[in-house]
């Protein structure tokens, strides 16, 4: 049985005092959930903050990108190790907006995912297709590319370390989430993918749903056979949504 996981990705949105109220009834509100997993990945100046705050209750927290290197000449950098430091168990990896704004690609993504599972950290490997692509049928092409960058790359053991999160453009940001069945189809499609290589990894491996997820439309979602929960933006930023949203995985 895979447990649910809800990640919330704050993005470069906070401050001390904001962070503060938001994850302390976070904390709060997810208290008594005790099987699914709960985890905020925040923007690197707090996590400190959310260390302090969340050690020793049952809310997770992680970075929302990493290096690929251990350390060097790499200004504006922040390594595996310094997240290990803090306490971070997840991480996210190539997420759309730093695929379309920073210039990654599937190969330097694949390198951060590596890094983070040789770190044991446990990356949120983010997959999706673009609106257009959608329109062209490229769903499963395209998906199925970002897929291979980190399965044949790295084979089905290191994927098995990770979260899968299928992303897909149309939706993040736009009030315009997945239905139910459209996101369905495209899980069902990465765990046969993965299954292709290993059926006990693939029946294993948690894939969650990201792009305008909130508190009316999670459930729906989360009740799909391979939808294992969710990658939430701004619903995660407001604390009763997103307690709503771990409530329904
Ligand atoms: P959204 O963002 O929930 O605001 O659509 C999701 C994401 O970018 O992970």
């Amino acid at each position: 049985m895979r447990r649910r996981l809800v990640v919330g990705n704050w993005k470069m949105n906070g401050s001390i005092a904001k962070n503060k109220a938001l994850l302390d009834t976070i904390i709060d509100g997810v208290r008594d959930l005790h099987d699914s997993d709960c985890v905020v990945c925040v923007p690197y100046p707090y996590l400190a903050q959310a260390q302090s705050l969340a050690e020793h209750t049952n809310v997770a927290w992680g970075a929302q990108n990493l290096s690929s290197m251990d350390d060097g000449a790499l200004t504006g950098a922040v390594s595996p190790g310094m997240l290990v430091d803090y306490g971070c168990r997840y991480v996210i990896v190539g997420h759309s907006e730093r695929r379309m704004l920073s210039h990654e690609t599937d190969d330097t993504a694949a390198a951060r995912f590596h890094a983070a599972t040789k770190a044991d950290l446990t990356p949120i490997f983010c997959m999706g297709e673009t609106k257009e692509e959608r329109e062209a049928d490229w769903t499963e092409y395209v998906v199925g590319r970002q897929l291979d960058s980190i399965l044949r790359r790295y084979g089905p053991e290191d994927v098995s370390k990770s979260v899968l999160a299928y992303e897909p453009l149309w939706a993040v940001g736009t009030d315009n989430p997945a239905t139910p069945e459209q996101a369905q189809e495209v899980h069902s499609f990465i765990r046969k993918r993965i299954a292709g290589c290993d059926k006990k990894i693939a029946k294993n491996i948690r894939i969650i749903y990201g792009g305008s997820l909130n508190p009316s439309n999670a459930k729906a979602l989360f009740d799909m056979p391979d939808i294992d929960g969710g990658l939430v933006g701004r619903c995660s930023l407001d604390a009763k949504a997103f307690v709503k949203i771990c409530k329904a995985a």
